[in-house]
């Protein structure tokens, strides 16, 4: 079987707090990239503030740019906002859609969401739909049905075969807690029916892993051929830890 690159999504969050430290960041992950052999053997997405896009842009890089959220208009009154066509003016390709902490500190709704989905997709990027139960124990079938029904509504089966999905339990991110690899792939097996339900057919779209991931523990996630890649939260804004992840993530 060929072998497939595994994707690492770096979520910046907000950090780093000047813009010196992320053009550094952002050489540092491009430097591991290149070290290990580049787009040949590794597919990595940093997605900083927004702010950092336009200077990360002009930088020459094996990485590719991704933003943490957007809005669903193109351009109008939406005070705070940015656009999925603005991002697209700063070589952004990907943006992460749905993230926990914009479900639950921000109160995104499963209804704003679809909306985003659907403007990323028109814009030609390609949406990060994070999904995952908030508390460990919680019934992972009943919330994620919830979740991809109400966030992939009216797609059809060419719109979703173009995004990328991040299993993230809730529970696990930032806690220094994360999931299993066999509970993982367990959600994973769940998204891919529920994606073959809504789509009528069946779906081979990529599903990453996401909530605390670090350099001890990707290889045990994306050792699995079903686990495309990580969405990485803290490691990534930790330079050495980042280009270990880079290297490990090269080597499977
Ligand atoms: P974490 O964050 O790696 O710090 O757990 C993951 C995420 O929020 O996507």
């Amino acid at each position: 079987m060929l072998r497939k690159n595994k994707k690492i999504v770096a979520n910046w969050k907000m950090n780093p707090s000047t813009l010196a430290e992320a053009e550094d960041f952002y050489h540092s992950s491009c430097d591991a990239c290149l070290a290990v052999g580049g787009h040949e053997k590794v597919d990595v997405v940093v997605c900083p503030p927004f702010i950092y896009l336009d200077a990360l842009s002009k930088i020459e890089s094996s990485t590719e740019l991704g933003a943490q959220d957007c809005h669903w208009r193109d351009h109008g009154a939406f005070t705070g906002e940015v656009s999925p066509l603005m991002l697209k003016r700063f070589s952004v390709k990907y943006v992460i859609i749905g993230h926990s902490e914009r479900r639950y500190i921000m109160r995104e709704t499963d209804e704003m969401i679809n909306k985003k989905v659907k403007a990323v997709l028109k814009n030609d990027l390609v949406p990060i739909l994070a999904v995952g139960e908030k508390e460990k124990g919680d019934y992972k079938q009943d919330i994620l049905i919830d979740q991809l029904s109400s966030d992939l509504k009216d797609l059809n089966a060419g719109q979703i075969a173009k995004i990328i999905i991040a299993y993230e339990p809730v529970w696990a991110i930032g806690t220094g807690d994360a999931d299993t690899p066999e509970n993982t792939l367990e959600a994973i097996k769940i998204i891919r029916e529920i994606l073959s339900r809504l789509a009528s057919k069946e779906m081979t779209i990529p599903i990453l892993y996401g909530g605390s991931v670090s350099s001890m523990n990707v290889a045990d996630f994306l050792s699995h051929s079903e686990i495309a890649g990580a969405l990485i939260g803290s490691a990534s804004v930790d330079k050495e830890e980042f280009s270990k992840i880079i290297k490990i993530a090269s080597e499977l």
